[in-house]
């Protein structure tokens, strides 16, 4: 591919999509004067920290330092590579790519190699599935199977139901003939090796069974789950084993088609199993997810999170019920979203949601189990209560007591602090007892903690290690890209100088070849030229946003900032410049001493003598 038409669709893509629009379908934004807030996805953030701003299409967090444009959030969100965001992007905003790159970058590692290989296999035998679904012969047991559980056409579609034959080589033989490598099936689990085979034969995982695609919040294929056809099959449902691509306890069946109704609603409601989502779907409440099989984990609470603000947790029965809500009390008391717990079975006799949508008036009934949905803490309360009925008031007391020490060994005492204060509150009100007491119940429950389950998050990106004179220009100069052009050549001169050497080098050469490539030295045209050479771009959101925070982005109120700091490193270069030959040695001795006495603004990264690291110290 050539170079250009690869920039060129870098720049359609972009101005196709809108970077409010893109961040806001993963995580809540609310707009904030010209920009827009919410909470990062990129570290366990309570109070919104991730910033997007429109004007520059991008997006900074202030936390973790997290940053870029709409390519690396598509990137970080989802463990892409370049390639595969632009690819998504361009999809999604049916814009059709000129450059046909397979070629790989260096920032391309082999593990998201082995990703794109993963999801190209689900991928094509996703399609195998759905083909053998409409196969009159082949997929006619799935259809009866389908048409019988009344699943509509429509949700066949969107849910991109499928069928797996009933032999055992299917998905094999269909490969087989495409002269496909089976490698990437057999990590993703869809194929297996026979055991005791001579000829070293392989066999389809799912054999004559519905198959529902699993698919990530964005859609893509990541694992399978078959449901029986036949009653006598076991299991009833087989799923895909984890691979790189599909980690079960970060997955919601579902999510790609209800993520915008949670959103729009604030709500997400959590069902049992992939045929209640498809009912509920089905009727029309939208904002419906399963797990797969498994408890809720904290991965998905966080990824809800971002999401919405309540989490009604949809249970079958009375019993189901009262284990989930035990373990969901572990993954929701120390993050602040709302839990609530509801169960069919104060409000029908239908087994499950699917069952009970089947019935007249089962929307009705189903609305107002949710509806009825009692809060998390409430509900573990009321049920001592229940259990304690006939016990006195000496022994009811006990009980609270336990409980709340039990809650403070699952976390609660480690929750921030509003949300600590909102929790023992609200037991307070609960119980009857005063906070103080609960307070220090909690605390006592907390010294007894067993492990505190929590999100793994990404860790923080180090703070760059640049002298503060140049990082106050380039940040200036990426604040108010006008600024670069009124540059005079000794100014670049010595604006390179002072960057040689340090992380700001990388972003001083980006500025200036944006600039003869472009004319321009926009952040983005600054984040693509980085991209290009395979550096690093977080370093100039940072610089830039640090201005921007401190003095806005009006050249003319950054403009005087500017030139002082011009000049300041103009005198700092020239002492350096004047002394006479100098050892190496002798001469980075210089240039630490003059940075870090030179006068420049020592807030803007204020750290210890020795900010300069040659190769030298870094091998020592
Ligand atoms: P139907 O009987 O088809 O209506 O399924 P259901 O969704 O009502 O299933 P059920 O309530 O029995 O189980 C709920 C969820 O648990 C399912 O959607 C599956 O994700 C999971 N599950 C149920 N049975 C099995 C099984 O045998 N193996 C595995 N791996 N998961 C299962
Ligand atoms: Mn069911």
């Amino acid at each position: 591919m050539s170079d250009e038409s690869a920039q060129d669709d870098v720049q359609r893509v972009r101005e196709a999509s809108d970077i409010v629009r893109v961040v806001g379908e993963h995580i809540e934004l609310k707009a904030r004067g010209r920009e827009y807030v919410g909470l990062c996805p990129f570290h366990d953030d309570t109070k919104p920290s991730m910033y997007v701003v429109p004007a520059k299409q991008m997006y900074h967090c202030f936390s973790c330092g997290a940053g870029g444009d709409i390519f690396t959030f598509v990137q970080d969100y989802h463990s892409m590579t370049f390639r595969e965001a632009l690819k998504y992007l361009a999809e999604r905003a049916g814009i059709s790519l000129q450059s046909r790159g397979r070629r790989r970058t260096a920032s391309d590692s082999a593990l998201s190699v082995s990703r794109s290989v993963l999801l190209e296999a689900n991928e094509v035998a996703q399609k195998f599935y759905r083909s053998i679904y409409r196969h009159a012969e082949h997929g006619k047991a799935a259809r009866e199977l389908v048409e019988q559980r009344g699943i509509s056409p429509e949700m066949v579609e969107a849910f991109g139901i499928g069928a797996a034959p009933q032999r055992w080589d299917g998905l094999v033989v269909f490969l087989s003939s495409k002269q496909r490598t089976l490698e990437p099936y057999l990590q993703a689990g869809l194929i297996k090796a026979r055991d005791h085979s001579t000829e070293g034969g392989f066999f389809d995982a799912l054999r004559h069974r519905l198959v529902f695609p699993i698919r990530d919040q964005i859609g893509r294929v990541i694992a399978f789950g078959g449901r029986r056809i036949n009653d006598e099959d076991e299991p009833k449902y087989l799923n895909s084993p984890e691979s790189p691509v599909f980690d079960k306890s970060a997955t919601l069946f579902g999510l790609d088609l209800a993520s915008r109704s949670i959103q729009r609603e604030g709500v997400a409601i959590i069902a049992e199993g992939y045929t209640d989502v498809i009912a509920c779907h089905q009727a029309g409440i939208t904002n419906v997810v399963a797990t797969l099989g498994t408890a809720l984990t904290p991965k998905h609470a966080t990824l809800l999170r971002r999401l919405c603000h309540t989490v009604v947790l949809l249970f079958d029965g009375d019993q189901a019920g009262q284990r989930a809500a035990d373990r969901a009390a572990e993954v929701f008391l120390t993050l602040p979203i709302d839990a609530k717990i509801a169960t069919l079975a104060g409000f029908t006799d239908a087994k499950d949601p699917d069952e009970l949508l089947k019935r007249p008036g089962g929307s009705e009934t189903l609305k107002s189990a949710i509806d009825g949905a009692t809060e998390l803490l409430e509900y573990r309360i009321a049920r001592l209560r229940d259990r304690l009925a006939s016990a006195g008031a000496a022994e009811m007391e006990r009980a609270l007591r336990d409980e709340f020490r039990t809650l403070g060994s699952l976390g609660l005492a480690s929750a921030d602090k509003i949300r600590w204060q909102f929790v023992i509150r609200r037991l307070s009100e609960l119980s009857g007892l005063n906070a103080a007491s609960i307070a220090d119940l909690v605390r006592e429950g907390a010294g007894r903690a067993r492990f505190n389950p929590r999100a793994d998050d990404q860790p923080r990106p180090k703070p760059a290690d640049c002298p503060a004179g140049p990082a106050e220009v380039l940040g200036c100069l990426l604040a108010a890209p006008t600024l670069w052009l009124g540059l005079e050549d000794h100014q670049r001169a010595v604006l390179e100088q002072a960057c040689t050497g340090s992380p700001l080098h990388p972003v001083f050469e980006a500025m200036h070849a944006a600039e003869q490539a472009t004319g321009r030295t926009e952040l983005q045209t600054v984040i693509d030229e980085l991209r290009r050479r395979g550096s690093d771009h977080r370093l100039a959101v940072e610089l830039e946003r640090d201005i921007t925070r401190r003095l806005g982005d009006d050249p003319e109120q950054i403009g005087p900032t500017l030139k002082q700091c011009l000049a300041e490193l103009g005198r700092s270069v020239q002492t350096i410049e004047s002394k006479p030959k100098a050892s190496a040695a002798e001469r980075i001795e210089q240039i630490r001493a003059s940075k870090v006495s030179g006068g420049t603004n020592t807030r803007l990264y204020p750290r210890p003598p020795g900010v300069l690291k040659t190769d030298d110290e870094s091998s020592v």
